[in-house]
């Protein structure tokens, strides 16, 4: 049984009903495509294939490819039940190494390449042990070795979906491919980078629930490769209602939208790349140690990670919002602390010594953990030094949203105790000297042009779907002029409109 899953892991192992296959290729057909090839990659138990031959039947030729041989054998089957041998070639073989730019160079056009493949990501594979991956898997900037160790990560079907528009150049063909639809994102992104010419592209969402008991956000990517205009956007629609467009996908300035007529609707709030804004979205303070560096008050004194009491000065110690409490609006939470060790990110910290006795005995008892902070941005910097700190990081006032949350909240944060508050690196902020001027942003940053504007940037199934770079793509000044409270706003900074040029950036 435990081989079984480990086997469905490993070969990322979800096949596809027939119902949905025949759905898939019937849309096909509505679109014109008629191919003289087809070509699974990955056919499992070949419900792509069978669908596609029936529904294609003057193709001249198909190829199907499938590793496991239990799979193999019964998608060989199908197909020959067909009684159409004769032009399907069927191989039990590695998509890995199977010289697929020979294959696609030689097939009649105009080509299909249609499936599901693997769903598995690469340090999935990793942790398994497991061979089934590339044999280069230097990817996208990610090193082999990164991805199998599990530093860097990246989806099978990516790795691909792109080599098979790779492989696929200068031919005549059509990729259709029920793939998550982040994975549909990440191949149009990086054709469209490469500046690939596509000259159609579409997701057809589906029910992943439904057809394969995963909760995910996945459809049929189709993109048509080969003479024609190329395309810079990808409309999105249901499987199931194939005709009414959701919306479009769209890839402008080197930036990917989610949203493009959102986007168009409300371009004068796009800041321009050499305007200086009043303000500059930030990250909150990142310090990888929460055991050490962050203390939480309770009737026996201040409390770390490890459950022990610390004694600690106030000078380096702040109230903290963490993330989650920003998102649920637990704002008046006052019992976590941090310790900001710095003031800016070269500040020495051997001056905590005599500065702050007690706070340099416990960070030194703790060193052990301190120093062996994984990350390498701490390797050649003060030691207990922290991230994500500046000027900014102590203003008392911030408008702030936490990245990881999939909606468009911001709250007022304002000082606790006399101190500022600072929040972590989940969260991105405005840095705001009163009240008054974050009561405002937080109204205007509640508009639903700003709204619509930052969400047609957004993409809710990432893993931090809000970012510091999509909130500063937003022209604050602009919104605030749209909404006439561009004075107000230059009064609460004491601005003058003129001033304006030289930007205070907190
Ligand atoms: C998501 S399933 C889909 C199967 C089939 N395409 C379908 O739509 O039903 C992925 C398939 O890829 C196969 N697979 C995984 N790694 C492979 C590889 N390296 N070469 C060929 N097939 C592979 C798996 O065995 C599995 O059948």
């Amino acid at each position: 049984m435990i081989r079984q899953d480990t086997r469905k892991v490993e070969f990322g192992d979800f096949q596809t009903p027939d119902e949905l296959a025949s759905q898939a290729v019937r849309l096909l057909a509505t679109r014109k495509i008629a191919p003289a090839t087809i070509v699974e990659p990955t056919c499992g138990r070949g419900s792509f294939l069978v669908a596609a031959l029936k529904q294609f039947p003057h193709s001249g030729a198909a190829i199907g490819l499938e590793i496991q041989p239990d799979y193999f054998k019964v998608a060989h089957e199908r197909v020959m039940s067909l009684h159409c041998s004769q032009r399907v070639d069927m191989r039990q073989a590695d998509f890995f190494r199977f010289d697929w730019s020979k294959i696609f160079a030689e097939a009649p056009e105009p080509l299909l390449v249609i499936g599901n493949p693997p769903w598995v990501t690469a340090s999935q594979l990793g942790a398994l042990e497991s061979g089934n991956l590339p044999r280069k898997s230097n990817f996208q900037n990610h090193r082999g070795l990164d991805a199998v160790t599990g530093k860097s990560n990246f989806d099978i079907a990516e790795w691909m979906l792109i080599h098979l528009l790779e492989w696929l150049k200068g031919r005549e063909a059509v990729l259709a491919m029920l793939v998550k639809t982040s994975v549909a994102r990440k191949v149009l992104c990086h054709a469209w980078k490469q500046g690939w010419p596509l000259v159609e592209a579409a997701i057809y969402a589906i029910d992943a629930g439904r057809f394969f008991g995963v909760s995910a956000d996945a459809g049929l990517l189709v993109c048509r490769v080969g003479k024609g205009q190329s395309v810079t956007r990808c409309g999105i629609y249901d499987l199931d209602s194939p005709e009414t467009l959701r919306q479009s996908l769209a890839f402008h300035n080197g930036w990917l939208l989610s949203d493009w007529d959102a986007f168009e609707r409300h371009q004068v709030l796009l800041r321009g790349p050499h305007h200086a804004s009043l303000y500059r979205s930030r990250s909150g303070v990142k310090h990888d140690c929460s055991k050490v560096m962050e203390l939480t008050r309770n009737p026996g004194g201040l409390m770390n990670g490890h459950g022990q009491i610390v004694t600690v000065e106030p000078d380096y110690l702040y109230p903290i919002l963490k993330g989650s409490a920003v998102a649920n609006g637990r704002k008046k939470r006052a019992s976590k602390y941090m310790l900001v060790t710095q003031t800016q990110t070269g500040d020495p910290t051997n001056v905590i010594r005599t500065a702050a006795p007690n706070t340099w005995t416990y960070l030194t008892i703790h060193s052990k953990e301190l120093d062996g902070r994984g990350s390498s941005i701490y390797r050649t910097r003060p030691r207990f030094c922290v991230f994500g700190i500046g000027e900014y990081t102590f203003s008392p006032w911030k408008v702030a949203i936490c990245g990881l949350y999939k909606r468009l909240e911001f709250s007022v944060i304002g000082p606790r105790d006399g101190k500022p508050v600072v929040v972590d690196d989940t969260v991105y902020f405005l840095s705001c000297q009163s009240k008054e001027e974050a009561d405002l942003l937080a109204v205007l940053l509640d508009t639903p042009e700003a709204r619509e504007f930052l969400a047609s940037f957004i993409f809710w199934d990432a893993k931090r779907p809000i970012t510091a770079e999509i909130l500063g793509r937003l022209d604050m000044e602009a919104l605030a002029k749209m909404h006439g409270k561009l004075a107000r706003l230059m009064t609460l900074t004491k601005r003058t409109t003129a001033m304006k040029a030289q930007p205070r950036l907190l």
